[in-house]
């Protein structure tokens, strides 16, 4: 396992102490998504998220940070909102705000800024939040000491083909089943997701609610051969 792949550059560390800090938790992330050996146990059913609120960050396998932000999660309801910081000091990740609807298989790319937004047709729902319910366990993690109190998390590996077959994830979970990180393996792109920050609840609804200037939106049309996912955002 070559975790330097990982690290960031000189100037980027220097860059501030919270990207310090995320670069970090990042390492102990990938680490947690890699450790993981192959001790297929049919017995685990994948569970589902609760509701929460975190930050979530997208950081490409070449050190690339696509995405740093706050999100907000329903799990009944199947919505998710991620608002990327555009200005976050890591200086490459996007600006994008989504409002995704997962049962509805639509979503919203949303621009506050001139109170624009595109509705879109979701082909495919996988996404970082949720355990497919296809996946298959793979072994229960202690990162740090599984004996001192404090010092030590307990996760649950769980792996899986993407939907269109070309790569494979492997999926972190706490206990409690709040998801930790993401590995996202492909032919075309890697990247690894990580939660941080998470509270089981919804903290602000209106995230969850489409913006008025956003009503009655067309659907606009999926050109042939695009396929529109939470996951293509960051491709
Ligand atoms: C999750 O949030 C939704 C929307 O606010 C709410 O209807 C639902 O009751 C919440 N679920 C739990 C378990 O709190
Ligand atoms: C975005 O990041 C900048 C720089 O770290 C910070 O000052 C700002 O508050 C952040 N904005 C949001 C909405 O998180
Ligand atoms: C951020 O990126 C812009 C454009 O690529 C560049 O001009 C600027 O110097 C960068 N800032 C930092 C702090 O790296
Ligand atoms: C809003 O901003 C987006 C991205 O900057 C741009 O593509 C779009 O044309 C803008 N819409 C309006 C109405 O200005």
């Amino acid at each position: 396992m070559r975790l330097g792949l990982f690290l960031p550059s000189r100037t980027l560390l220097c860059d501030s102490h919270r990207t310090r800090k995320m670069y970090a938790a990042v390492t102990l992330f990938v680490f947690m998504c890699l450790t993981a050996t192959t001790h297929a146990d049919h017995h685990h059913q994948p569970c589902h998220a609760p509701n929460m609120t975190g930050f979530m960050s997208v950081i490409s396998l070449k050190g690339e940070m696509k995405a740093y932000g706050a999100f907000t999660y329903d799990s009944m309801g199947k919505k998710l909102r991620f608002r990327s910081n555009e200005s976050h000091p890591s200086n490459t990740s996007l600006g994008l705000d989504l409002l995704m609807f997962f049962d509805d298989g639509v979503f919203y790319e949303i621009d506050s800024k001139n109170q624009s937004c595109e509705k879109k047709a979701l082909q495919c729902t996988q996404h970082p939040l949720d355990i497919p319910d296809d996946a298959t366990f793979v072994a229960t993690v202690n990162c740090g000491s599984p004996s001192i109190e404090g010092e030590g998390l307990k996760a649950n590996v769980w792996t899986g083909t993407m939907s269109d077959k070309k790569g494979h994830y492997s999926m972190s979970v706490t206990m409690g089943c709040l998801p930790v990180c993401t590995l996202y393996f492909q032919e075309s792109s890697s990247f690894i997701i990580s939660l941080t920050e998470v509270e089981i609840e919804i903290k602000d609804p209106d995230l969850l609610t489409v913006p008025t200037f956003c009503l009655g939106q067309p659907l606009e049309e999926t050109p042939e051969g695009t396929v529109h996912s939470f996951l293509n955002e960051f491709m």
